[in-house]
């Protein structure tokens, strides 16, 4: 883990995040799906927090790793804490082609208390392909309730 405050959008910055999503997903509880998910967030602080999936015999409970990330960096930062820019990361053995990509849950979640619409997600695909795309344009129009909800028509 960096212990120097990184600062978001640089490369350095999206290498820490992947290999500390890549690490927590080695954590992953993905008995059902053998999915393992791992996901890291960079907090306004230049602070990484990571988390992994954790499924359940009860299909439903079971837990995306963003959440987990994002509860890390709450305890820690508490209610200050804020996104700077998300990494996504999972074995492409479970994923079978498909890109790890944040369901629509996680990204309300991280629209939340993303710093902005800007705020990068990057996400793996199998093999070497990362995609990096701002949340706003992976939710745009999420559902808000404070200043930065979208305008009424
Ligand atoms: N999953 C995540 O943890 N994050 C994502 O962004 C996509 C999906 C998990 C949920 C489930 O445990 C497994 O991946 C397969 O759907």
């Amino acid at each position: 883990m960096e212990t120097q405050p990184l600062s978001a959008g640089t490369d350095r910055t999206r290498e820490a995040l992947l290999a500390a999503a890549r690490q927590a997903a080695g954590s992953a509880y993905a008995s059902r799906s053998g999915v393992h998910v791992g996901a890291a967030v960079l907090s306004a602080a230049g602070r990484v927090y990571a988390g992994c999936n954790v499924e359940n015999a009860a299909f439903p409970l079971g837990n995306c790793a963003e959440p987990a990330a994002i509860a890390a960096g709450v305890l820690a930062e508490g209610s200050a804490f804020r996104i700077a820019e998300v990494a996504v990361w999972a074995d492409t053995a479970g994923a079978q082609g498909f890109a790890i990509s944040p369901c629509g849950g996680c990204r309300q979640r991280i629209s939340e208390l993303a710093l902005g619409p800007g705020v990068l997600v990057h996400f793996t695909w199998p093999g070497p392909g990362l995609s990096s795309v701002a949340i706003g344009e992976l939710l745009p129009f999420a559902f808000r309730m404070d200043a930065r909800a979208a305008p009424l028509p």
